[in-house]
């Protein structure tokens, strides 16, 4: 059967490369041998009730127990049913509690160079006073509270408030236009909106609150929005609407009695964009994403005490969400916090940062490491980074070439790398090693984590062969997936649980090799179908960007009348210009890293590619460039899709 009809899509990246833990990392981990990890693993998913049945009464704390683990009313979960608890509790009461009230929670660091250390116990009283002042603008449990900050501390300290009071916070990224903060705030129908009057970006000013306005305009719901100042730059206040947050807080009470919540209840939706456009906000709840954050954290990142974490994540994104506010939080980890740009005011910002704070684990982004790469390996010499003893990528598959130099140049060849695999939708991390435990490959998400059972299946819903690649799909639920999405159960159903009966469809493609790694082989709809051979785009620009004049690919199908679809590449070079001779170069390369079948039929230079503002690479656009449906022009000079990124890429996240 040819892959076209079984939907399997062939692989043909053959990465072997294997990197171990150091003895010295293993004998610290938590978790620090494969069999370690295999015994917790065939354990949890021998009795998965049973499984996160203990870890939720050892890990949460509960105001009433719970009395049932799961109901499973497929797509519906239901998990810890008949427990109360509180996520602010867990994240801030609970360690004050236990005496570590004087840990460090936050080091910030403004993109000015102002700086504010934050302990737990201070979090505390500015999440209580802040939850009080809520509820004196009449914000109750269940209402929907939108937040559009800069990464300060209050923008944790207004997501912890909401958890303590019940509200439902929805975070809106920075970056976004008005139109899409008054799309969510009408979709959620928010009647409060959290923002500042500015925040630092590049050494400019980004005045959050005169966007804010133009969404209040269309916002019909919002009664109130509380301002932070930020940046000082006299943001205009509407008299009775809005409120300055230090004028809200000054009198009141450092203690706030957190809300008792049900495991089920919801505690924020987070909008991320669908292929069709439309936001969809995705509803994660109490109790279940609160255990999934916390465990997930400690396990993937080894996490002990002595850590110093910094995820560079913004908590607009459910990166932030799990793995600086939830996760991080409900473990007690002390974190840097940063508030602006990587380059600025130079391209060693985060490697300073890092030598300052001794931070000893870095969870970042392939698209932050692949800027790295470009803008040159001096700016990272510059800095002692040897307190880093753990790294991490999410967003995107991580090319094995940019793996490498994340693990030599930053990791110094002694960091283990957790290339972690996961979504907005599943609350925390799949898939990932557990680094004292299970060996390193380059660009591959390895294995799943603790209870969760990945499959993945072609078109008839058959489990694929060694090698082959299919549709991932998750066959069991667990605690921290999506509930559903906000007023819109038919698209829940729709888009996640019909193609593949009684599981969850991710979304995205992957293989497991023949030591049951997995490689996420892209989005389903990235797939590019070659004379009937699937292949999959992370494989094509892997190859690519193995060639040392590459810093960044992006590989997408075009119409071709003889072979269905032909391969369109858009290449961005490590200091070097573009010309017909390295396009040659270019096309033998991936001949002798892949084979025939993979040679890109074109290639483009371009100065940057359009990116989501989470920086994921998009290829849909690149696609309809592609296939002529955008002015082409000549092929061979430097494109610049920032523009058309920024005009187009407004929706996705
Ligand atoms: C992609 C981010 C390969 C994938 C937490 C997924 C990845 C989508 C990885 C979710 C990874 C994320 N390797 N691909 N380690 N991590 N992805 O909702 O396509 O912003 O479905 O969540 O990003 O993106 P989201």
């Amino acid at each position: 059967m040819s892959d076209q009809s079984s939907g399997q899509i062939a692989n043909v990246l053959n990465e072997t490369r294997r990197f171990p833990p150091s003895d010295a990392f293993r004998q610290n981990a938590l978790i620090s041998s494969f069999a370690d990890y295999e015994r917790l693993y065939h354990e949890s998913v021998s009795d998965i009730e049973g499984f996160w049945q203990r870890e939720a009464r050892e890990h949460l704390h509960w105001f009433t127990p719970f009395d049932k683990t799961l109901e499973w009313d497929v797509p519906y979960a239901k998990w810890f049913l008949g427990g109360t608890t509180n996520v602010s509790y867990n994240c801030l009461d609970a360690h004050i509690h236990a005496g570590r009230g004087d840990r460090v929670a936050f080091f910030w660091e403004g993109e000015p160079g102002d700086r504010r250390v934050l302990t737990y116990r201070q979090v505390y009283d500015e999440v209580c006073k802040f939850a009080n002042g809520l509820k004196k603008l009449g914000i109750r449990k269940g209402d929907r509270v939108s937040i559009y900050m800069p990464m300060v501390p209050e923008l944790p300290i207004a997501m912890l408030a909401c958890a303590r009071i019940g509200a439902i916070h929805s975070v809106v990224f920075g970056g976004f236009s008005a139109e899409a903060i008054s799309d969510r705030n009408n979709d959620a129908q928010a009647s409060l909106v959290i923002t500042a009057d500015g925040g630092w970006r590049r050494g400019k000013d980004l005045k959050l609150k005169e966007t804010v306005d133009e969404a209040l305009k269309k916002s019909p719901t919002v009664k109130h929005c509380v301002v932070l100042n930020r940046t000082n730059n006299n943001a205009p206040m509407q008299c009775g609407r809005d409120h300055w947050w230090h004028e809200l807080v000054a009198n009141e009470a450092t203690e706030c009695a957190p809300e008792v919540m049900d495991s089920e209840d919801t505690l924020f939706i987070l909008y991320t964009s669908g292929s069709t456009g439309k936001p969809k906000g995705i509803r994660h709840t109490t109790a279940g994403y609160n255990l999934y954050a916390k465990r997930t954290f400690q396990w993937v990142f080894d996490h002990k005490e002595s850590d110093i974490f910094w995820c560079t994540a913004d908590c607009g994104w459910i990166t932030g969400h799990s793995y600086i506010v939830y996760g991080p939080m409900s473990a007690g980890a002390t974190q840097v916090l940063y508030e602006g740009a990587p380059n600025w005011p130079a391209e060693d910002r985060f490697w300073e940062i890092i030598e300052r704070y001794k931070v000893t684990i870095l969870y970042t982004a392939p698209t932050a490491i692949r800027a790295f790469i470009k803008w040159g390996d001096e700016h990272v010499e510059k800095h002692d980074l040897s307190s880093l003893r753990l790294l991490g990528s999410v967003g995107e598959g991580i090319n094995p070439e940019a793996w490498m130099w994340y693990y030599e140049k930053i990791g110094g060849g002694r960091c283990p790398i957790v290339d972690t695999w996961w979504q907005t939708e599943t609350g925390g991390i799949m898939m990932s090693p557990l680094p004292g435990a299970v060996d390193c490959k380059p660009g591959s998400c390895t294995r799943p984590l603790p209870g969760i059972v990945p499959v993945a299946l072609d078109d008839h819903h058959r489990e694929v062969g060694e090698q082959q690649g299919g549709m991932l799909c998750i066959a069991k639920p667990w605690p921290g997936m999506l509930r559903g999405i906000w007023g819109d159960d038919a698209r829940y159903v729709e888009q996640y649980w019909k193609r593949v009966p009684n599981h969850y469809l991710t979304g995205d493609n992957a293989r497991k090799d023949e030591d049951g790694y997995y490689w996420i082989m892209g989005r389903i709809d990235d797939v590019i179908n070659v004379s009937g051979h699937r292949l999959s785009t992370i494989e094509v620009e892997s190859a690519l960007v193995s060639h040392p004049a590459v810093a960044e690919a992006a590989a997408v199908g075009r119409p071709d009348e003889i072979k269905g679809q032909a391969i369109a590449v858009f290449v961005t070079l490590r200091n070097q210009e573009p010309n017909e001779s390295l396009k040659d170069a270019l096309k033998k390369h991936v001949r002798k890293e892949i084979g025939a079948l993979a040679v890109p039929d074109d290639i483009r230079f371009t100065a940057v590619l359009p990116k989501t503002r989470s920086g994921k690479i998009m290829r849909r656009l690149l696609r309809d460039i592609a296939a002529g449906k955008e002015g082409t022009g000549d092929t061979s000079t430097l494109e610049d899709f920032s523009v058309l990124a920024k005009l187009r890429g407004d929706e996705e996240s």
